[in-house]
């Protein structure tokens, strides 16, 4: 978690961190702290809480500067407070250094350097670093870094600076996200782009265990051996705008709205209505092999876990694919057979989880083959897999992922239909999925009409504590991800169920002041449906139904009733979700919850 940015050029760079924490804010943020360097002084400040607490602490200090490091903080060890809050220094406070990952090893280090007469300041495990930069710095600090990372073991992004070397900083990564911006203006270095797309859109990333000391006016990449490597520089496709809320009040709400694009965006150009087949042009390399594929294990976590749920029914219904769907976090305590040509799909927003890493470096060593389907262009993930596809769909900055649960639906139900299309599935039944799918962005338009609706009912039941969200088939795992998302935003308890489940145990729940959400599109699981819906009115619990345009009979049954467009069954989940983010945010902004950055949350998460 925690996000780190750096700057060194001819710009102030006090504006520039700040900045680029904010932007970064989404992946911590308990704490933060800056530090300006301006040759041999480094004015460095820490505080609690969100960067406008940091923001507010050093606006009338005299921080001058064109190159510094700043730091957002996720808590891992130590409590959120301004001693643990990076940057950390050492014990001549000549080192100061920001720091995202975990040292695993800290423990012992940290003793070991006690024993030598180091004080420490903190309950961190980073400060062993500043310490191992100081005591081994002789004048180079690339090299004093090199050593340090010799001796650590764990996940590091870091960027230093030294005293001693003004106008140099000196970045580093293993395990986790580091990229470099250049500019005529000067050099950064950040954990995710966003935080100098505003400067640059001209980018390198950091490969593990490499090394990057950053001037104003050059840059050299090394390796751990202090070998020079030439990289090749990327162009981000987004711009700053993107990540600014361009009035509307939430990133979350935003991103909602977003979904007509973004889910246009994911078939944009990969769509063969004649052939009735997609085109999907990151998975050529292993193309081959994965027309044989009769094995398929998705690895997810979180939403992406139920995109993933959803993606097994529509691989099942699609292609004669034998689908897991696996938490990634669970993935390796698993006894998997791999079948020869089983690919793993990883799915990820960020492309930085450190749970769904784990699983893909679990699986290689057991022979599976790659694939992740990843927003961040150039993440982990993405770098890791052996192909894939990516969702294009801008930043997501609300910490509750929606616009991406929808495009990765919508990159999974391609993918599915691709490999169908080469198996058993019609042109018939190819170009019909095809021209559903077109029809998405304009029936994601007409739900989204309904947000005023949506807001009346949460205006009802906002204030009841606890939910259940039922749903069956494709849709079960909609009634997951519309509990999770009501869960993280809005702090009510809510359980997603399948809703034949429910007679086993969830209906002692029921009673009038439990609301259920019922996702029962008009497919061949409604009647089911019904009669679960009917169960709960005979306990007197409201139901607030989410169902196809024209159903007249709903309202008898149903409290509450969301329309969402007719479309083919399994695409009704990209339709569903959208009212369930939307009465998660509701909710959430009725009982004025910190929407974009909830408690104890991050956006990427990165440890395990
Ligand atoms: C979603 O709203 C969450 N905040 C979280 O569950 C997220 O989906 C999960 O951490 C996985 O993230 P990823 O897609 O970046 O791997």
């Amino acid at each position: 978690m925690c996000g780190i940015v750096s700057y060194v050029g001819e710009k102030q760079a006090r504006p520039i961190l700040v900045g680029g924490l904010k932007q970064l804010e989404y992946r911590g943020y308990d704490s933060a702290g800056i530090a300006v360097q301006n040759g041999p002084k480094i004015s460095c400040q820490r505080s609690v809480g969100k960067i406008i607490e940091l923001e507010k602490k050093i606006s009338s200090l005299d921080m001058d500067g064109t190159m510094g490091i700043a730091h957002t903080r996720w808590a891992t060890h130590g409590e959120a407070s301004e001693h643990n809050a990076h940057p950390h220094t050492d014990q001549e406070q000549r080192v100061f250094i920001v720091h995202n990952g975990i040292i695993e090893n800290y423990a012992f280090l940290k003793k070991k350097l006690q024993k030598e007469g180091c004080r420490f300041y903190s309950e961190t495990d980073t400060e062993v670093l500043a310490h191992l930069v100081g005591i081994q710095f002789d004048g180079d600090l690339a090299e004093a870094v090199r050593k340090t990372m010799s001796q650590v073991e764990g996940t590091f992004g870091i960027a230093v600076i030294h005293r001693d070397v003004p106008g140099e900083i000196v970045v580093a990564r293993r395990g986790s996200p580091l990229v470099i911006g250049l500019s005529d203006e000067g050099h950064f270095a950040a954990s995710d782009v966003s935080a100098m797309v505003r400067y640059t859109n001209q980018v390198i990333h950091l490969q593990d265990n490499e090394l990057a000391t950053l001037r104003k006016d050059d840059f050299l990449i090394s390796t751990a051996r202090a070998e020079p490597i030439q990289r090749s520089i990327e162009t981000v496709e987004w711009h700053a705008e993107d990540a600014e809320l361009n009035g509307f009040p939430h990133f979350m709400l935003k991103e909602i709205y977003e979904q007509p694009e973004t889910v246009m965006n994911a078939m944009r150009g990969r769509l063969e209505l004649g052939e009735g087949v997609p085109k999907l042009g990151g998975i050529t390399p292993v193309w081959e092999e994965l027309k044989k594929c009769r094995h398929l294990v998705i690895v997810a976590c979180g939403t992406s876990y139920y995109a993933g749920s959803v993606g097994r029914y529509v691989f099942e219904k699609l292609t004669d694919i034998d689908v897991e769907v696996e938490v990634a976090s669970e993935f390796r305590y698993r006894k998997l057979n791999f079948p020869p040509n089983t690919f793993i799909i990883a799915l990820s927003q960020s492309g930085e989880t450190a749970d769904t890493l784990a699983a893909i470096r679990e699986a290689k060593r057991k022979g599976a083959r790659l694939l992740g389907i990843v927003n961040v262009v150039g993440s982990s993930i993405s770098r890791e897999t052996e192909a894939g596809i990516y969702n294009h769909a801008g930043p997501e900055i609300g910490v509750a992922s929606t616009k991406i649960f929808t495009s990765q639906l919508t990159i999974l139900i391609l993918l599915a239909l691709l490999l169908g299309r080469h198996q058993n599935l019609s042109l018939t039944e190819g170009a019909e999925t095809i021209r559903a799918l077109q029809k998405l962005p304009e029936q994601i338009r007409k739900i989204l009409s309904q947000a005023n609706h949506i807001e009346a009912i949460a205006e009802k039941y906002h204030t009841c504590r606890n939910w259940l969200f039922l749903g069956r088939k494709f849709n079960y795992p909609i009634a997951m991800e519309g509990a999770l998302k009501l869960k993280e935003v809005s702090y009510i308890h809510a359980e997603g169920y399948a809703a034949g489940e429910m007679k086993h145990g969830p209906i002692a729940l029921i009673t009038p002041e439990m609301p259920t959400v019922a996702i029962l599109p008009k497919d061949d699981m409604y009647e089911k449906m019904i009669s679960n819906i009917q169960e709960i009115k005979s306990r007197r619990g409201p139901v607030i139904a989410i169902t196809t345009e024209g159903n007249k009979e709903i309202g008898e049954v149903a409290d509450e009733v969301i329309e969402i467009p007719p479309t083919l069954d399994f695409l009704n989940p990209i339709l569903a979700v959208v009212p369930c983010q939307l009465l998660a945010y509701y909710c959430a902004n009725l009982l004025n919850r910190d929407i974009d950055k909830p408690r104890n949350l991050a956006k990427s998460v990165t440890v395990e």
